[in-house]
């Protein structure tokens, strides 16, 4: 009983909203309501979340990994992006869509950023888009939001840099990159961001950066001090069985449930178990 009034009241601003907008996810933010986030790329995975009733669905530039197979995000194009995320728009009835500008769409200058942006809103159908960078992105952030497209920054790990970084490691440790995400953060927020998603940074800048911006900050791997979390769907159900990162807390193995299903449907196939008489006209 206990727990459920905290479970209810934990989630009063959520629960009360037909949509979720960005103007929901502040008030959350104030009320101390956490924000769940997750990916989807595609329609049915995307009816799930859902109807699930997850706060933000990410269209994430991650499908070049989950579901192109590319060993970066770098390689997915623009019209890959539009067409990932107008079948996740479809799905959708209440989660708040917010769909990564792709590698090469925006980096040049902020008039091709808003062109790309602006084909994302008109094309898919989506709600807002993120961009990863600080301060070398500020112009571009704020011509996206003057023509009034949401913006969501991306802090930390930033996978489309991944050449310059080197590795997938904790980003941040030292005191002067802390200090640069720090002031990230605030010209994000300044520039007119409506939530910040902080990737792979020790747990107390995380905290710090929380406290410092008045925008949600959506964690993963940045620890619990954050305003919300986001995992990529398929890490969280264990379809991906190769990508363990400490920050990974799997809820399903649905790698071996479905390796399961498909073995017996081919058993049953071949023992002419299936289809039966119930299963046939
Ligand atoms: O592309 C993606 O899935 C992301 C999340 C890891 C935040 O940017």
């Amino acid at each position: 009983m206990f727990n459920g009034i905290m479970a209810k009241s934990n989630r009063a601003i959520s629960q009360d909203v037909k949509k979720i907008t960005t103007h929901v996810l502040k008030a959350m933010k104030l009320q101390g309501e956490k924000i769940s986030m997750l990916t989807a790329y595609d329609f049915s995975m995307a009816k799930i979340v859902d109807a699930a009733g997850v706060d933000i669905i990410l269209v994430g530039d991650s499908a070049s990994n989950v579901m192109a197979g590319h060993e970066t995000t770098l390689p997915i194009t623009l019209d890959q992006m539009i067409y990932h995320a107008s079948s996740v728009i479809r799905a959708v009835e209440r989660s708040l869509v917010v769909v990564d500008l792709p590698f090469g769409s925006y980096q040049g200058n902020s008039k091709e950023a808003l062109t790309s942006a602006i084909r994302i809103m008109k094309e898919a159908g989506a709600h807002s888009v993120k961009m990863e960078g600080g301060s070398e992105i500020r112009e571009s952030v704020e011509r996206i939001i003057s023509a009034g497209i949401p913006v969501m920054g991306h802090l930390g790990l930033t996978p489309q840099s991944i050449y310059k970084f080197g590795t997938y490691a904790v980003r941040a440790k030292e005191e002067e990159e802390a200090d640069k995400l720090l002031e990230d953060a605030k010209v994000l927020e300044e520039a007119g961001c409506f939530g910040i998603v902080l990737e792979k940074i020790p747990a107390h800048l995380a905290k710090r950066v929380t406290e410092s911006v008045g925008i949600p900050t959506i964690g993963i791997g940045a620890g619990p001090e954050v305003d919300g979390q986001v995992l990529v769907l398929h890490d969280m159900l264990g379809i991906n069985k190769d990508f363990s990162p400490r920050f990974l807390r799997r809820y399903m193995n649905f790698y071996d449930q479905m390796t399961l299903a498909i073995q017996n449907y081919i058993e049953d196939v071949k023992t002419l178990d299936f289809p039966n008489d119930n299963e046939r006209y």
